[in-house]
């Protein structure tokens, strides 16, 4: 047996005719990324069992009778992308504010006018159930149709105890019927409602002893908005103290609106991830590193903010910094499904290089949800999730600007989206 091979026997999915599979595991070719040229995938049960030049498949992992069967036509391949950063249930719009935005009317300024996130809030709590589960599912589609196969969502358009809980359970309900692998996290600290702007404690009181118990059951991670005009350091620490004696693990909105000391508190809490970091120093992007906390890249929400700023990437990788992209899909900042979009953007403004946004989007972005290693490579004993590309090479990602690449997406080593069908697929071709 090689390292591209854990097992043998029959396979029930064989990708061959493949002319650069992208691992996204160095130890499996060529470079960051990993790269094989002329390559084959087979997997067993959802997981890879093969990933490597298709001259080397052993015959013992012939497919079996009704095996999904793909001939890439010497096209590439990349692991199905994870996005790590979504506020993907949400109802309503503000397509007011992003055009106001465009005549240079300030994110902040929306917000302090009555717009932003508390009117998202109420649009949520508005909205009837099947609304809300059925807006949820639809941007669920949409991710997977542009590659997306793990994907973290988070509540926080809800603010009360019944609407955070009834957030989450929209997600729920989508996840269930979607073949995107949902990473539910609870942010009910997403902001201070309106009606607590009085009584800040208050509402901190309520998501600790009534929010977190009703949601934490249906929920991964726990987060808050640690930034200006949202919760103080003070305001976050208590609240992912809170979630972690529910046992939720922390991630953290840090650094994007201001430098506000929300990167030093995520490493410090040993956060899974710090979010956004438009405002990160040497000694901040030092501690992450130590602490092994992730740093998720929104390029596209820098990008919408139309401040000219984005995060220090330098910085971060000097450091050392592992490295996530996500969509922030969101109706304030950043109305975006498309993680393809998020690596153009990544690479264009953010300053990554191509192989950099591809394994932040990937198997950094993997790590930031505590999957490493199994979604977002293409190494046996991973899920076998992966993007057949409308392209002869990854680098089409960033180049081939703007329109939707994934040909076929694969979930679990089943078809769950092929663009020939022109609709999200339960079978193979
Ligand atoms: O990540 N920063 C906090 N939340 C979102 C914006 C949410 C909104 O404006 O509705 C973000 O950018
Ligand atoms: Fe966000």
């Amino acid at each position: 047996m090689t390292a591209a091979q854990v097992r043998a026997g029959p396979v029930d999915f064989l990708l061959s005719g493949i002319g650069q599979l992208v691992t996204c595991h160095p130890a499996l070719g060529e470079g960051p990324l990993g790269v094989v040229e002329r390559a084959a995938v087979a997997a067993a049960g959802g997981r890879v069992v093969y990933a490597g030049p298709e001259a080397g498949l052993p015959p013992d992992l012939a497919p079996a009778s009704g095996a999904t069967r793909i001939d890439a036509l010497g096209q590439a391949v990349v692991p199905g992308f994870v996005d790590a950063h979504t506020h993907l249930v949400f109802a309503g719009d503000r397509a007011d504010e992003f055009a106001a935005r465009l005549r240079g009317v300030g994110y902040e300024q929306a917000q302090a006018a009555g717009g932003g996130i508390n009117r998202t809030v109420r649009h949520t709590r508005a909205a009837a159930d099947a609304e809300l589960r059925r807006a949820t599912l639809d941007r669920l589609g949409l991710a997977l149709r542009h590659g997306t196969t793990t994907l973290e969502a988070k509540s926080g358009y809800g603010l009360t105890v019944t609407d955070e809980r009834r957030s989450l359970e929209a997600l729920a309900w989508a996840a269930e019927r979607s073949r995107v692998e949902v990473v539910p996290t609870f942010l009910g600290a997403h902001l201070i409602p309106e009606e607590f702007a009085d009584d800040r404690d208050g509402y901190l009181d309520l998501l600790e002893h009534e929010m977190l118990p009703a949601c934490a059951p249906l929920a991964s991670f726990v987060d808050a908005f640690c930034d200006r005009g949202a919760l103080t350091v003070a305001e976050s620490r208590r609240v992912l103290e809170a979630g972690a004696r529910h046992g939720l693990r922390g991630k953290l909105h840090a650094n994007e609106l201001g430098s506000t000391g929300g990167a030093a508190l995520a490493a410090e809490l040993g956060c899974v991830s710090a979010d956004h970091l438009l405002f990160c120093d040497q000694g901040e992007a030092k501690a992450l590193a130590a602490a092994g906390t992730v740093a998720v890249l929104l390029p596209g929400t820098s990008f919408l903010l139309r401040t000219g700023r984005a995060a220090p990437v330098e910085v971060l990788r000097d450091a050392g910094v592992t490295l996530a992209l996500g969509t922030d899909c969101n109706p304030g900042t950043c109305y975006c499904e498309s993680m393809q979009l998020v690596i153009a953007l990544a690479c264009v403004h953010g300053g990554l290089t191509p192989e950099e946004a591809l394994l932040a989007a990937t198997d950094g972005a993997a790590r930031a949800l505590g999957r490493g290693g199994q979604v977002g490579r293409l190494s046996p004993g991973a899920a076998c999730d992966l993007v057949l590309l409308a392209g002869r090479s990854y680098l089409d990602l960033p180049y081939h600007l703007g329109v939707n690449l994934a040909k076929v997406v694969v979930k679990g080593g089943r078809v769950a989206a092929d663009d020939a069908a022109g609709v999200p697929a339960e079978a193979g071709p």
